[in-house]
């Protein structure tokens, strides 16, 4: 069976129906030293209606280790753009926790990779199968469109579990599920160390992932392990990531984590221990911007967001009621789109907030500033704008 450490996503950011006969001695978007050419791969490849080509590794001479990717192809002839553009060419991100195309991490992917950065992705590893056969049958293609007309490039995709930090930690049972078995080194220091081998170095490292096991319960009636395992998930996984990266992240590099005004104020269902863990993850967000900055000369930043009918949202049950609430009461009355915080991340990214680190970022139509909710039958007679949504 394949799995992402045996295959390698390499997209061509063009529609198949352009593959002339011409191009097929010139070497693929992901290039290789050796000989081998779009024409070959394309020609070995099982998926023509899609633009991602697979390649399993294990059963043809191709190695990470002589693969030149985009970032270094790039990063020789990067010439300064007009304005004041986020540039990220030729800098190589990794995104932890992208397993659709609905949540915030495929949004900063999207946007990094239209500033210009190498994409690499983090997937929890059961979730990984069904990620990977849809990225290549295409159903992703429409979402992928970046704003020039190309589609986004994923270089790899990396299994991870992001709750075990070697392979020491794996429990038994977790070795043997079979949703685990047909993948390996995907241990969050196995992961960095596979990224590694394969390429060296990144600049910018994204934490957008979150479990809950007992996120519908309220505070008052969660376990100890439930508890534990939401800040185990949804905080620790940050420390741990940061921990095993950061020695492979080039100096002046950054890296970001999605947190949640349930941290800070109280948002009733939002239980299980989530609202803990992201106070632990905004406050991890400052001491970590601290060592990491004095010891890798890294930036640490994490994005507080509105609400987004993710997958993980859905599954806590109450997403679109919270996103009537913020546009009823937020400064700013229209949908918040997940581009948004893409595109806030492309920004905390990049060298124009070279001096930013340590913040919580908000990107939620400023509903962290209310005090009150305006659409409370109280301030019926109090003179409020309203409707002028958008
Ligand atoms: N959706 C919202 O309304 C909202 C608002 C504010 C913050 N956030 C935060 O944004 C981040 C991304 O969530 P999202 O809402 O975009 O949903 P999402 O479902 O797209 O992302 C969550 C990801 O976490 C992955 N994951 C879960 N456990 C994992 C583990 N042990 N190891 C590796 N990956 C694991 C899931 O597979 C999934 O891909 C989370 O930190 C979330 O708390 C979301």
């Amino acid at each position: 069976m394949a799995t992402a450490t045996n295959m390698m996503h390499i997209a061509i950011a063009r529609p198949p129906s352009t593959f002339s006969s011409r191009e097929a001695s010139k070497p693929c978007v992901a290039l290789f030293t050796s000989n081998i050419t779009c024409a070959k791969l394309k020609a070995s490849s099982h998926i023509s209606s899609t633009h991602s080509l697979s390649q399993n590794v294990n059963s043809t001479p191709l190695r990470f280790g002589r693969m030149i990717t985009k970032a270094m192809s790039d990063s020789n002839d990067v010439k300064p753009l007009p304005g004041l553009p986020i540039d990220l060419r030729g800098k190589r991100a990794f995104i932890a926790g992208v397993a659709d195309d609905n949540g915030y991490g495929w949004a900063i992917a999207k946007s990094l990779a239209a500033a210009g950065a190498e994409i690499l992705v983090g997937t929890w590893v059961p979730a990984l199968n069904i990620f990977e056969s849809s990225l290549r049958r295409g159903k992703f293609d429409e979402s992928r469109v970046l704003p020039d007309g190309s589609l986004m490039e994923i270089t790899k995709v990396y299994p991870l579990d992001a709750v075990y930090d070697t392979p020491e930690d794996v429990p038994e049972d977790v070795k043997a599920n079979k949703r685990y078995a047909g993948s390996s080194k995907w241990t969050v220091k196995e992961v960095a160390e596979s990224v590694k081998e394969d390429f060296g170095s990144i600049d910018i490292l994204v934490h957008s992932l979150a479990n809950g096991p007992e996120v519908s319960k309220p505070l008052l009636e969660t376990s100890r392990y439930g508890y534990l395992a939401a800040i185990s998930a949804s905080s620790y996984s940050y420390v741990s990531l940061l921990q095993h990266f950061a020695p492979i992240m080039n100096r002046g590099g950054a890296t970001i984590s999605l947190t949640y005004i349930a941290s800070e104020r109280i948002i009733p269902g939002y239980g299980g221990g989530m609202s803990s863990a992201k106070a632990a993850l905004e406050s991890d967000t400052q001491v970590l911007a601290f060592e990491a900055g004095r010891k890798h000369g890294i930036r640490v930043n994490t994005i507080s967001a509105g609400p987004l009918r993710s997958r993980a949202a859905k599954a806590i049950g109450f997403i679109d009621m919270m996103i009537d609430y913020s546009s009823e009461n937020a400064p700013l009355q229209k949908e918040l789109s997940a581009e948004e915080v893409g595109n806030a991340a492309a920004f905390l990214a990049s060298p124009l907030a070279s001096a930013i680190t340590g913040t919580v970022l908000y990107v939620d139509n400023g509903l962290n500033a209310m005090g009150v909710g305006v659409d409370s039958p109280v301030f019926k007679d109090l003179d409020i704008p309203r409707g002028n949504k958008n």
